[in-house]
């Protein structure tokens, strides 16, 4: 049966949106759909005219899925239940949207976004009668119910590149270095790249950490005979307050970031190295995706048509136990998952020697 689909991408971005876009548009053309692509997140709706496009099998030949970023344009901060308007007012557009998807006549939305759009995007179609697929992305990799979310290993490697960057600097000039990496509550990517990319201390928001442990573990590095010492600290690690650092962009909106700065001249006091912090920021989500990415992303897009084909809906593709799965949108909100403290990251990293930032 001909169907009109919708695409679009929600949240931050990451490494691999193009290469899931790809997959929908190629399966979904090739059984005689149309695919819509709604530009800037469901704020594309919400323009006049609507900035929507046909996407066409000749938009993903060549150099596309290869790109960073998401053709369609994304956004963070426009919840459409609660719209920021011009006036400085918030506005419940929902009902907005929802009359959009139906008058361009679309039979089920494809949403690629984390766990946050998902509860905003199940919420929308579900009050619209309009039926849902999630495919996950985030770098996080914090999504329930998905071993991997699409962009997550992209950011691994720019993380793991970083530390391989960092080691001979540090070994030049008897430094600590310190690396700060993205991943927001979850301590994926620091644990991930940290095990890569050898590093001697890993600080995840999951664990509490005592300066003590840390110069402990870097004066016998000292002690040793090695002169240097890497140290992966994810940005939501707390200050020792307990609170979380932060920058306050233009506009109020804030983000996590400053625990590398916030915690190098203390290392520096405990240890006698000199210490220095790098910020590895939204590198992580820029650049090509990796050969892992354009893989997941190609094999969730896929699941997401076959779903669509097969009538099921309401639910988040995911990977699990190599292979695609899918389960109920709304279990996968449910949970942020976060890095498991008895699962086999923490104990390889604690049998390695790394410290966990505790005894
Ligand atoms: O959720 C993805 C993420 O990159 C987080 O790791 C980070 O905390 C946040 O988004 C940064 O958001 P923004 O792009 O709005 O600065």
């Amino acid at each position: 049966m001909k169907k009109t689909i919708a695409v679009l991408t929600s949240g931050g971005d990451c490494a691999g949106l193009n290469a899931v876009m790809r997959a929908v548009v190629f399966h979904a053309t090739s059984l005689g759909w149309t695919v819509l692509g709604i530009q800037n997140g469901t704020a594309g709706l919400l323009e006049e005219p609507y900035a929507v496009r046909e996407l066409k099998r000749e938009d993903f030949d060549g150099f596309t899925m290869r790109r960073g970023g998401t053709v369609l344009g994304t956004t963070n901060s426009r919840d459409p239940f609660h719209y920021p308007m011009p006036d400085g007012t918030y506005k419940d557009r929902s009902m907005e949207i929802c009359d959009a998807l139906k008058s361009l006549d679309v039979e089920a939305l494809i949403g690629i976004g984390g766990d946050g759009s998902f509860d905003i995007l199940s919420r929308l179609t579900s009050q619209g009668g309009i039926k849902f697929i999630g495919v996950p992305k985030t770098i996080d990799n914090d999504v329930g119910l998905t071993d991997l979310a699409v962009g997550f290993d992209t950011a691994v490697e720019v993380a793991t590149e970083a530390l391989d960057r960092l080691q001979p600097t540090a070994a030049s000039h008897d430094r600590v270095m310190i690396l700060e990496v993205m991943g927001r509550d979850a301590g994926h990517i620091a644990l991930s790249a940290g095990i890569a990319g050898g590093a001697d201390v890993i600080l995840i928001p999951e664990i509490p950490y005592s300066i003590d442990a840390i110069a402990e573990k870097i004066k016998g590095i000292k002690e040793a005979g090695r002169n240097f010492a890497l140290v992966v600290v994810s940005e939501a690690v707390t200050a020792l307050d307990g609170e979380k650092r932060e920058v306050v962009y233009h506009g109020g909106e804030k983000r996590y970031g400053g625990i590398a700065e916030y915690l190098a001249p203390m290392i520096a006091e405990a240890t006698g190295f000199e210490t220095r912090a790098t910020v590895l920021g939204h590198v992580q989500r820029g650049g090509s995706p990796n050969h892992n990415d354009r893989l997941l992303a190609q094999n969730l897009g896929v699941h997401a048509v076959d779903l669509i084909a097969k009538g099921r809906y309401n639910r988040m593709v995911g990977w699990q136990n190599r292979g695609v799965t899918d389960v109920a949108i709304e279990d996968a909100v449910k949970v942020c998952r976060t890095v498991d403290l008895n699962g086999t990251r923490v104990h390889t990293a604690r049998a390695l020697g790394i410290c966990l930032g505790d005894k």
